[in-house]
């Protein structure tokens, strides 16, 4: 969920893939100009990763061989980095406008990645079953789906058994708090998830650029952590790793957050430890 958004509660969600994949088409050109997405340290550096899949490269282990999709790939910047590590990646994303930065960036760096539309509930309509021995995801991914179970259900469908899942993305409790209020952490928004959508209109998004957007309204939710495993036990895998983070790669709450230079990532100024701002959760396929 993006910062400095109103908010109100709306009944109809059969358009949320229109809307949403018309965001991010708009998102996705300035994105990939932006200095905070680092597209020419790619083109510059062979070796270089982003700053996503580095934080969490101990956790990740070797993948070197692995077939791997990256689900909402976005521009691609984590599936290179993720083919960078040896995988050999798919990444699927909604917003073709997306994929055209991914195939761009990937041809400028000479990576050689599948990339398919779709969206992640029809993955299995464009991807062979049981197929992966990985399934990543990176920040910023859950919020645009309405059901965590029919997620759970994608990603399971897809790994081999034995498979893994791998996934980073903003807290629940992060996303339950007012990002509009900088001087305290209040609690607006569902952690559970609901099933009508949060629809936010938000002129802006969450890197420096100078683009002026016009499709500026999103249909987001919410899924709580309880939920997520629930979810994934359900779908017939077995949680294997749980961290709860007190950081994320953007600034959340704006005015309430300090930037880690060495990392990239923002935590609360004051007293971090009271907030779970991101986790990483990682469960194999039985
Ligand atoms: C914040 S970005 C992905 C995060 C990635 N870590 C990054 O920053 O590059 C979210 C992506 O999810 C994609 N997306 C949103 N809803 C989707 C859906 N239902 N199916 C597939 N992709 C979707 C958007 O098109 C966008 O590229």
């Amino acid at each position: 969920m993006t910062a400095v958004a109103t908010v109100q509660h709306h009944p109809a969600m059969d358009d949320y893939l229109r809307l949403n994949r018309a965001n991010w088409d708009e998102r996705a050109p300035a994105h990939a100009a932006s200095r905070g997405y680092e597209v020419q340290r790619f083109i510059d550096d062979p070796t270089f990763l982003s700053r996503v899949v580095r934080f969490d490269l101990a956790r990740l282990g070797d993948i070197a061989g692995l077939s791997v999709v990256h689900l909402q790939c976005h521009i691609g910047t984590d599936t290179i980095s993720l083919a960078r590590l040896g995988a050999n990646m798919t990444g699927l994303d909604l917003s073709p406008a997306s994929l055209t930065e991914a195939r761009a960036l990937a041809d400028r760096t000479d990576t050689s990645v599948r990339f398919v539309e779709s969206d992640v509930y029809s993955a299995l309509k464009v991807l062979e079953p049981q197929s992966f021995d990985l399934v990543y995801t990176g920040v910023g991914a859950l919020c645009w789906l309405p059901s965590i179970a029919r997620w759970a259900h994608v990603v399971s469908s897809l790994l081999k058994p034995g498979g893994r899942l791998f996934i980073r993305d903003g807290h629940p409790m992060l996303f339950s708090l007012d990002e509009s209020d900088s001087d305290r952490l209040v609690v607006e928004y569902p952690y559970f998830e609901r099933e009508e959508p949060l629809v936010f209109t938000e002129p802006g998004t969450y890197v420096e650029t100078d683009a002026k957007f016009s499709a500026t309204t999103t249909h987001e939710w919410s899924h709580g952590i309880g939920e997520m495993v629930t979810a994934l036990i359900d779908a017939g895998m077995q949680l294997t790793a749980l961290s709860e983070h007190d950081s994320v790669p953007w600034e959340a709450l704006p005015g309430q957050m300090t930037r880690d230079d060495a990392t990239g990532e923002w935590r609360l100024t004051d007293r971090p430890w009271r907030l779970a701002a991101s986790f990483t959760l990682q469960a194999r396929k039985r």
